[in-house]
């Protein structure tokens, strides 16, 4: 099956193959200068950089793909009221454990702020980051790091986990609203904005959500126990269309047809897939590549590649690693895994402390 991807997806790799005896290696990496940053999410954002939020220090990171450079700015975070500060500015600003950061389409980036339930704006121009708390502000409203964002025409949608709420902030107005979710304890966590909908993944509730913001209503999509803990959502298929999500506690990848409700099962291969812990995933935007999810397992060093037509999954095993599964050694913690800039997948390795780039192509 490898020599298979090879064939369809590594054409790089082939041609340097035979030019030279070492061949050259598709990845490479990009350190973070603060020790034990964590580099957990990571998005393209319009100017062209990769932008990661971290998920062990209060930082922003920009990996600049031309010339490998890596800035890092600290998140201002301000007080909100109900003196929920206390969680911040203890540690040494290693206090929110954020992991989610996305493009608007407003031009700016944003990213959530984990356990501190804020939400942040960042300008790529002058690199300010705009600390916003959202109204009414729930201390409780995400204290397990993880939760997610995603952009809408006038604004974007973010989870608030232990909430049961899913908010949205206006670009326009910076005015915040708020869904209540139906499923007690669902713990809404990925999103995506297709076809007019968000789509979202209760990891809790084992369900996809579907709201329609016109009319606020939401409509509910039970999974399997095959699809156990929907994870994160960020590949949007067409012919059909589908949106399709990760199985954190099942060792999964699923899609639902947005028009039929069918969903396919994708299922990990490989030893004990039910503890790979597959975390985001992220389409390809070539060409001739509509039908292909990169997604990462957080306890198997692997960029894995789904094909969603034939349901074959390959696994590139990432450098150094000395074994690839069930668990890796050393674990990298694979969280963040985002299609370009380039003809490259980019993701980061949480305890390594560092950006990774596949080159999928010719050249990156
Ligand atoms: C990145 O960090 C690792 C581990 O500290 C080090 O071995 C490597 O040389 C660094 N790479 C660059 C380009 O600085
Ligand atoms: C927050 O704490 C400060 C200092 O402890 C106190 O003066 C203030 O009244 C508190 N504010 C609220 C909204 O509880
Ligand atoms: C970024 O900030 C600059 C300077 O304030 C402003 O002119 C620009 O419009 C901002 N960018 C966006 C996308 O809002
Ligand atoms: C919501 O309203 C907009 C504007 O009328 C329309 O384009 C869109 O299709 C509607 N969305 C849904 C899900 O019906
Ligand atoms: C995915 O699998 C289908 C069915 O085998 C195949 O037709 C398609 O070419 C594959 N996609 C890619 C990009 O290889």
């Amino acid at each position: 099956m490898r020599a298979v991807a090879a064939l369809l997806l590594l054409p790089a790799v082939l041609a340097a193959g035979v030019s030279s005896p070492q061949p050259l290696s598709p990845f490479s990496f990009y350190n973070l200068s603060t020790p034990l940053s964590g580099p957990c999410d990571i998005c393209t954002g319009p100017d062209g950089a990769l932008w990661v939020q971290n998920i062990l220090v209060d930082k922003i990171a920009r990996v600049d793909p031309a010339t490998g450079d890596v800035e890092e700015y600290s998140i201002p975070y301000t007080s909100p009221p109900l003196n929920a500060s206390l969680l911040s500015g203890f540690t040494g600003g290693r206090t929110a454990s954020a992991c989610a950061i996305r493009p608007g389409n407003d031009g700016n980036i944003y990213a959530v702020s984990g356990i501190r339930n804020q939400f942040l704006r960042i300008n790529v121009t002058t690199r300010k980051i705009d600390v916003f708390t959202p109204t009414p502000y729930n201390p409780l409203g995400d204290v397990q790091p993880f939760n997610d964002l995603i952009a809408c025409p006038n604004g974007m949608f973010f989870s608030q986990t232990t909430a049961n709420v899913i908010s949205h902030f206006n670009y326009a107005s910076e005015i915040f609203t708020t869904y209540l979710l139906p499923t007690p304890l669902s713990a809404a966590l990925g999103m995506i904005y297709f076809k007019d909908y968000l789509w979202f993944a209760e990891l809790l509730g084992n369900k996809i959500g579907r709201l329609d913001p016109n009319d606020s209503s939401i409509t509910e999509y039970p999974l399997t126990l095959s699809l156990l803990g929907p994870a994160v959502f960020r590949a949007a298929l067409s012919n059909p269309d589908r949106v399709c999500f990760t199985a954190f506690l099942a060792g999964a990848n699923g899609c639902l047809n947005i028009n039929t409700g069918e969903i396919e099962v994708y299922p990990n291969t490989g030893l004990l897939p039910e503890l790979s812990l597959p975390s985001e995933n992220a389409k390809d935007e070539r060409e001739g590549y509509e039908d292909i999810i990169y997604y990462s397992t957080a306890t198997q060093n692997y960029i894995n590649i789904l094909n969603a037509t034939s349901g074959e999954i390959f696994n590139i095993d990432e450098p150094d690693t000395l074994l690839a599964e069930p668990l890796s050694l050393p674990i990298y913690l694979d969280i963040g895994i985002n299609y370009g800039p380039g003809d490259a997948v980019w993701f980061t390795q949480a305890t390594e402390n560092r950006v990774g780039r596949y080159c999928l192509g010719m050249s990156c």
